[in-house]
């Protein structure tokens, strides 16, 4: 039995799509737990890109059955229009991907009020896909999940419900409610597409890991992102840590073999909210540009800062981290000085801790590293990395108290110095 869970650690986009295909070579399914078409991994098929949001990147090997368990929120929509982008590119990705029958679905009237709600003053830089809303509607008990696409009457039953109680908010942010039958139509097609792929993906997850199976649990967006312990109330809707895998696809925690946390040698940000390591100017210019920061979903550019310590240090107690896989070392080729905020001065004094609920009041501490001005691309070993990189490297392993299983120094697969494999030692 092998079950690894991949999280990102930071505010998401740490990379996750690479170092899951790295994993993959070695899972016989990868499941994805939370979020919807808010992220986004780009696959390369052969010499084109293909942007997916809710697909497993896991797709792209021809040997791994892909899920979408019942903790992520489904647009029908998209997801049918990703199948048949794989599909064109001969793929075949329906035979190799299911999806919980349970999993809640994102319909028109949810993106409608996430995008009146970000045109207001409390907007928050949400993706806009109606992923919170959705949220929403499944903890108040009148969400729609994909198994009501069964029977279109029942179907427009629960729709007359869920509307009824949005309308008012629809009309007090100035928006037009749209008719049952409308909706029910817009996503109707896309809804009948996914039937043949519906199954109960618990049960199928359990099943693996009993045969012997190798799983993976696929994060989506990252530990600070995470409704309850991250920046509140700058976060998304669901459960983002590694404990989201358990709730999420519906198996026990015993079942969990190693977790590994996802962090980039420096930070991003998309959105609002505190970002203390933040940085502007110069230096965050290029980053931004040689890290290519910009968002897959929204093409938004990244806000950047200098990596967090103390918040990978909270990353990995809350998410029990056995090893970290550390992105775009390579970005910070070429920097005078590198930063690393190591602790934060608070009202209350200095922390090594993450003031989560304070930040607006911390002022981060740092140490500076001199930098390194060659390419570390090509790096086959720590050992051949430039002593700067190395010793930063190191530094931040040292300070987190988690071992690197993974530090990555460029786009291609190659571009890879792995240090471990759960999927493998497990
Ligand atoms: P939502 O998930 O669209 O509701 O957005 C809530 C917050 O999470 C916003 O700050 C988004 O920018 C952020 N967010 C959601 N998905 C991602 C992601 O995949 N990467 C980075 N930030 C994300």
């Amino acid at each position: 039995m092998a079950g690894v869970i991949i999280v990102g650690a930071q505010w998401g986009d740490e990379g996750k799509g690479k170092v899951v295909d790295i994993y993959t070579d070695e899972a016989d399914l990868v499941v994805r737990y939370a979020g919807g078409p808010n992220a986004g991994h780009t696959l390369v098929v052969g010499s084109e890109k293909v942007v997916v949001r809710l697909v497993p990147s896991g797709i792209l090997r021809r040997d791994a059955l892909c899920l979408l368990g019942q903790g992520t929120v489904v647009d029908p929509k998209v997801l049918v229009g990703e199948l048949d982008t794989l599909d064109a590119k001969g793929l075949s990705p329906r035979d190799r991907m299911r999806v919980a029958e349970r999993a809640h679905v994102i319909l028109s009237y949810h993106i409608l009020v996430d995008g009146l709600r970000e045109a207001t003053t409390s907007a928050i830089g949400t993706t806009k896909r109606g992923v919170g809303p959705c949220y929403e509607d499944k903890a108040a008990r009148r969400g729609i999940r994909l198994r009501d696409f069964r029977n279109r009457a029942d179907l427009a039953a629960r729709v007359t419900k869920a509307l009824a109680a949005w309308a008012p908010t629809i009309v007090a942010l100035g928006g037009e409610v749209p008719t049952v039958e409308s909706v029910v139509e817009d996503a109707w097609a896309a809804g009948q597409n996914l039937l043949p792929l519906l199954a109960d993906t618990a049960a199928l997850t359990e099943r693996a890991l009993r045969d012997g199976k190798r799983v993976l649990f696929e994060g989506a967006q990252g530990t600070l992102l995470d409704v309850d312990h991250g920046t509140y109330p700058y976060v998304t809707s669901s459960s983002a840590i590694a404990g989201g895998a358990c709730t999420g696809v519906g198996i026990g925690p015993s079942r969990i073999d190693a977790v590994v946390g996802l962090a980039k040698a420096y930070c991003t940000r998309v959105g609002g909210g505190p970002f203390p390591t933040e940085l502007e100017g110069e230096v965050a210019d290029r980053i931004r540009k040689v890290g290519a920061e910009f968002g897959s979903v929204t093409g938004r550019p990244r806000r950047v800062g200098w990596v967090d310590l103390p918040a990978l240090r909270y990353a990995v107690r809350l998410n029990g981290l056995d090893s970290i896989a550390l992105t775009k070392l390579d970005v910070l080729a070429g920097l005078q000085t590198i930063r690393a905020c190591v602790a934060y001065d608070t009202p209350s004094g200095r922390t090594r801790e993450f003031p989560v609920d304070e930040l607006e009041s911390a002022t981060p501490v740092f140490s500076d590293f001199p930098g390194f001005s060659q390419d570390v691309s090509s790096a086959k070993s720590l050992e051949e990395l430039p002593k700067e990189a190395l010793d930063f490297v190191r530094f931040v392993e040292a300070e987190v108290e988690c071992p690197l299983s993974i530090v990555s120094i460029g786009p291609g697969r190659d571009q890879t110095i792995v240090l471990a494999h759960p999927l493998r030692d497990a």
